[in-house]
This record gives structure tokens, C-alpha cells and sequence, in this order.
């Protein structure tokens, strides 16, 4: 490793004795040194940049782009840097200064305590668990668990608001079940609040950041657990009612997978889908890319241990000669699995959607619909939507001499959600995904996943098309789109409704204008939910909308792009909204706000409950 720690020391002597705008001055020129040799590589200026931009990193405060460096999404990447290096990039980044206020610590009087009733050890009564509801994925909360009707829905107003300390995202799904509701965060908080008030019940601290929706399920000992994955591939099973760990494994030893997708509980196993950082890395033409591959851990819900593991690519990667700055290249990588198994209880079967290539030789698994056997994790079939899709960060336009780019045109058109599978009337049963290439599609998942049929909404591309994924009733499939790149586009979006059966458009709704609102980007990224009657999507223009699932009408909107007062005292905004979708049960909708990067443009950190007057 590393240590740039005694320069820096240097440095920063010879700067303390000088005068005080002398200090002002070398301070910049060292932050921006550091942000050189550090950061730029990914957060230069740039629509292609994944990471926010500078225009977004100036949006922050210095103690968002600290708690990200420090313990958030990038504490990784700042393992090198002291914290006097973070805290100079902090102010030198946002264009601030740091508050003299410690950072929004959370009052005593932000707990529960005896205030709400007691603790509900059992999964009865209006919940929204894990990602989609139930293991199909499909985000269908039925009238009885919503307990909101299409009259209602425009008569939504905001209960309460929830500020994340530090944060500069606010994407993590909420799961409601008993009355409470359990959150994660990116700088790996996981919180247990009372719903109807959002007091808190407990907070568990990760060792990474949580970036998908906890499951909850029965746990060792009987009590409920609260199970989730962490940016690290640490999976944890918390104890429902005390926030106390139960069990810890990591399920990857690779250095840079990563849990981003929410696991599956189905009959005392967790699915946990494993994914990974490494397609930024090859941007930087040292970086041997590339070695992680992504996968499925099956893993015992009582005790932590390992049933199974699987990775999409079954080849172990090995060396595959040079790239033209003499750095040595490995492969086959990636085939990621970014988002929450999907469980099908009739054929005993586990599916998922994957990622692209990172690097050569091409699988066929890749950027694909996977079905692999519940019990022992064999694959047993794969639907390759895009062949030959080997793309890595080295392929942006902006990327030095592109090193390590495998396919310069490659179109990074990755599965990122989860597949959706449904029973239709008469016996008959769809699998239906989207991609990231705009494209959705079906399948059979009781004939081996015969493509039954494929509907272009949009273009794709690499932070574009289908990214967190559709919802359907046991009718149509909604889908929205991202289709705009940039902190000023004036179009992109949009949600369409589709026939499950024939993939049939039936309505298409465009996204709104911004209008005059900068930064702006109409797209809509977040993950949809649907309630009988009304579909919810959020925008990265920070709004959040109720569709009629009868001809696309907007029903409601909310803008949650200003700030909050929030009821545990914690300053907040609202922001682009990317990632988790609305949850949906016993008459309140709940949905976080906030992204600064993927396409998001407003960063923020609430979390937003609503209920009717
Ligand atoms: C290899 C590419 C890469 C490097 C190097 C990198 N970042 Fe990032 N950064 C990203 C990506 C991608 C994201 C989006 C979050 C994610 O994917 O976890 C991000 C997110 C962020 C965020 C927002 C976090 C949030 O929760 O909203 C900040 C702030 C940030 N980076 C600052 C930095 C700084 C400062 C450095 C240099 C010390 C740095 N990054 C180095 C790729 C990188």
C-alpha cells in the first residue's frame, strides 16, 4: 500500500505557517491535486460520468462528500487519504466551508421510547416486504395491504419527512411490515422507525453501505429477522425488534463485490444476488482488469451458512495477455446481478437478471434472464438478450487511450432489475424484464424462457433504458424509462403500460417538462410500484407521480425537491429520486429522495411519508 501521508504532512506545515489566504490558495491547489490523482479519473466533467460530476458534487456540503469518503460509497476509494485530505477535498468539492455545527447529530427525543405500541412479531396485516412485495418481484401491493384506492390518491398529503445525517443519496427502498418500517442507507445505517410517525426504534450500524431493501422473516430463535447485504458483500441478519446482530457472513471474497440488490427470502433461504464495482476501475489503464464475476449465494436463514453459490459465469477468470500500456489482463468477468432474485415456487426455480461482460473471452450468461435450480444452484437455462456485450470504463469517450476497453463499441446493456413473473388469467405464466438497451421483453418461464416477445420503448445506452425496473398487475407490465443524459435535458422518461401477454403498448405517458429548473433531467430511473388502479414512479427531477392504470393519466404529483423539516431534527432535501421505488401499505406511501449520481443530478437525503388527510 501506499502512503502519501508524510508529503501531505509536509504540505500542510508549510502551509500552516503561512499567512491565511496563502493557506486559502495552497489549500485549493493541494485539493485539487488530490482530486486528480484520486477522483478524476471517474468524476470528471462529462455526461458520462457515473459518479456525480463536478456540478453535482457542488450541489453537496462539505459533510455529505466527507460521510461519503469517510464511511459512505466512496470510503474505498479514500482508504489512502488522511482525514485532513478528505476533509480539504470536502470544502474544496462543494465550494464551502464545513459548518462549525457538529453534523446533524439525531436528538434523544428522535426515538420512540413507550410512545408507540408494542413490537408485532409477525409478517400479518399491510406490508410491503423486500423488494417487490412477495418473491414474484412484480411490486403489486394488492387493495387489501395498499389500503389506498385510486379515489384517494390525489388527496396524498405529507406526514412526515426523515433526514439521512451526512448523506448525499437516498435510494435504499423502505420495507414496511407491523407497523414499522426498515430502511437502509448508504453510509450502512439500517433504521427501524414507527411508520405512523417515523420515530425511531432502533438504528444498526453495517460495515458498508446498504444500498437494496431489507427482507423480513422468521429468524434463529423464532423472533423476526431483518436480513440485507451491504456494499462490502457482508449479508446480516438483524433481530427485528432490537436491532441486534444475529449473524454476519460474507458471501464474495473478491475485494470489490458488492451487494447492491435486495435478497430473497423463500422457505428459510436467502438468495443473495452479488454484483460488483470493478466495471469503473479499467478506466484507469493500470487497473488489471478485470476478475470479479457476479453470482448468487444461497444462504440458511437461521445460521448464515452457505448452501450454495453460483457464479453467472461459470469460467474462473485467468490471464488474457496485455493491454497496450503493458498491464496485465485477466478474464472472463462480470455478468453482475445488481437487483433481488426472483423466486419461482412451482418449477422450484430462482431467476435472475445479469449484467455485461467486463472483459473477454464472451459468455453467454451475460446481460441475460438466468434460471437456476432453488436446491442446488445448477443453471438451467440462459436468455442472452445482448451477445458479445464485453464493455468496462475504459470504453467512455473520455477514458485515456482506452486501454483496457475489451469492445470500444459495446453497449453496456445490462440487466440491472429484477425480473417480474406473473400468473395470468387462465393458468398461463410470463416472465417479463427490462433492459437497459429500452428494451422489454417476455418470456416463458414454463418453456426454458422462449422470448415471447420484445417492445422498443427507447433508446438505451450505458446510464440508459430500463434501469431499476418495471411493475405489473396480473394485466400489464408499467415501464420507465431513462432516456435523457445530463443536468439540462429537456426531454426523456416517460412510463409505458404493456400488455403482459403480447407486450402490446396500451398507453405511454411522456415525462413532463422541467421547465425552467436547473439542474434538471426528466428521467425516470426508480424502480415502479402498482396498487390496483394507480402506478407510482419517480423522476430524477425529484417528482414523484401517481399514474391511473387505466390510460396513463398523472393522478398526483409531488415535488420533493426542497427542504423538509424533518422528525428526527435532521436537516434534509429532496432530490433526484433513482433506485428504490414507492412502498405502498395500510394507507401511506413511503419513498426516499435524493441521488447524486447514475444519471441523478439532485442530490438529497429524505425520506418522505405520505398519507391521506
Ligand atoms: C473508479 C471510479 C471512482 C473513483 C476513483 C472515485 N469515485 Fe466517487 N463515485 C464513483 C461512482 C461510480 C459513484 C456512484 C456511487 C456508487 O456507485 O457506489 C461515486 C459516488 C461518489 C459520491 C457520492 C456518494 C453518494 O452517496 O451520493 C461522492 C461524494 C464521491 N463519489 C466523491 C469521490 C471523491 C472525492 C473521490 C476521490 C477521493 C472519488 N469519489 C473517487 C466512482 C469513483
Amino acid at each position: 500500500m501506499k502512503f502519501r501521508l508524510p508529503s501531505l504532512l509536509k504540505a500542510m506545515l508549510a502551509i500552516c505557517s503561512a499567512s491565511a489566504s496563502l493557506y486559502a490558495q495552497d489549500a485549493a491547489k493541494l485539493a485539487a491535486e488530490v482530486f486528480g490523482s484520486n477522483c478524476a479519473s471517474c468524476h470528471d466533467a462529462g455526461p458520462d460520468s457515473r459518479g456525480p460530476n463536478r456540478a453535482t458534487l457542488r450541489q453537496m456540503s462539505p459533510e455529505q462528500i466527507f460521510t461519503a469518503l469517510d464511511k459512505g460509497a466512496m470510503a474505498r476509494q479514500a482508504s489512502q487519504l488522511a482525514t485532513a485530505e478528505k476533509r480539504l477535498l470536502a470544502e474544496y468539492l462543494a465550494e464551502k466551508k464545513f459548518s462549525s455545527l457538529p453534523p446533524s447529530p439525531i436528538p434523544a427525543t428522535a426515538y420512540c421510547g413507550d410512545s408507540v405500541g408494542p413490537f408485532q412479531n409477525s409478517l400479518a396485516g399491510p406490508a410491503w416486504n423486500g423488494w417487490g412485495v412477495t418473491g414474484s418481484n412484480s411490486r403489486f401491493q394488492d387493495a387489501a395491504g395498499a389500503g389506498l384506492s385510486a379515489d384517494s390518491v390525489p388527496r396524498l398529503k405529507l406526514k412526515w419527512a426523515f433526514g439521512f445525517p451526512g448523506e448525499s443519496t437516498a435510494s435504499s427502498q423502505p420495507v414496511v411490515v407491523g407497523g414499522r418500517l426498515y430502511v437502509g442507507s448508504v453510509a450502512g445505517n439500517v433504521y427501524s422507525l414507527d411508520a405512523g410517525t417515523g420515530c425511531i426504534h432502533w438504528m444498526f450500524e453495517a460495515k458498508a453501505g446498504v444500498r437494496g431493501a431489507v427482507t423480513i422473516g422468521k429468524g434463529p430463535g423464532g423472533e423476526l429477522a431483518v436480513f440485507f447485504g451491504d456494499l462490502e458483500t457482508n449479508v446480516y441478519a438483524v433481530n427485528a425488534r432490537t436491532g441486534k446482530q444475529l449473524w454476519q457472513v460474507r458471501v464474495d471474497d473478491h475485494p470489490i463485490t458488492r451487494v447492491t440488490g435486495s435478497p430473497t427470502l423463500y422457505e428459510g433461504t436467502l438468495y443473495v444476488p452479488i454484483a460488483s464495482r470493478e466495471e469503473s476501475q479499467p478506466g484507469n489503464p493500470k487497473y488489471e482488469c478485470c476478475t470479479a464475476r457476479g453470482g448468487i449465494a444461497a444462504v440458511d436463514a437461521r445460521t448464515g451458512k452457505q448452501r450454495w453459490k453460483t457464479y453467472t459465469i461459470a469460467e474462473a477468470p485467468h490471464p488474457i495477455g496485455k493491454n497496450p500500456e503493458g498491464t496485465q489482463m485477466y478474464g472472463p468477468a462480470g455478468g453482475g446481478i445488481w437487483s433481488s432474485p426472483t423466486v419461482d415456487p412451482k418449477l422450484k426455480r430462482i431467476y435472475a437478471g445479469t449484467g455485461n461482460n467486463y472483459s473477454q473471452p464472451v459468455a453467454r450468461t451475460t446481460d441475460a434472464i438466468v434460471a437456476f435450480d432453488m436446491k442446488t444452484g445448477k443453471i438451467l437455462w440462459a436468455r442472452q438478450s445482448t451477445a458479445g456485450d464485453v464493455w468496462n470504463g475504459s470504453c467512455l469517450a473520455r477514458s485515456q487511450n482506452h486501454a483496457n476497453c475489451p469492445v470500444l463499441d459495446a453497449p453496456d446493456f445490462d440487466y440491472g432489475s429484477s425480473p417480474v413473473l406473473v400468473n395470468l388469467p387462465g393458468g398461463r405464466r410470463m416472465l417479463v424484464a427490462g433492459q437497459k438497451s429500452g428494451v422489454a421483453h417476455g418470456f416463458d418461464p414454463d418453456a426454458e424462457g422462449k422470448v415471447i416477445w420484445d417492445q422498443p420503448l427507447g433508446h438505451g445506452g450505458f446510464d440508459e433504458g430500463v434501469i431499476w425496473g418495471p411493475a405489473a398487475d396480473n394485466e400489464k407490465m408499467y415501464v420507465a424509462l431513462d432516456t435523457a443524459a445530463g443536468h439540462e435535458a429537456k426531454q426523456g422518461g416517460g412510463i409505458w403500460a404493456l400488455d403482459l401477454l403480447t407486450g402490446r403498448r396500451i398507453w405511454g405517458t411522456p415525462a413532463p417538462s422541467c421547465g425552467d429548473r436547473k439542474p434538471c433531467n426528466p428521467s425516470q430511473t426508480a424502480a415502479v410500484s402498482v396498487i390496483p388502479g394507480v402506478v407510482f414512479s419517480g423522476s430524477n427531477d425529484g417528482h414523484m407521480r401517481g399514474y391511473s392504470t387505466a390510460d396513463g393519466k398523472i393522478i398526483w404529483d409531488f415535488d420533493t425537491v426542497r427542504e423538509f423539516s424533518t422528525v428526527n431534527g435532521v436537516a434534509a432535501k429532496g432530490g433526484s429520486m433513482s433506485g428504490g421505488g414507492a412502498a405502498i401499505a395500510g394507507g401511506m406511501v413511503f419513498t426516499n429522495s435524493g441521488y447524486s449520481h447514475h444519471g441523478g443530478v439532485i442530490p438529497g437525503n429524505v425520506l418522505l411519508a405520505f398519507g391521506v388527510e
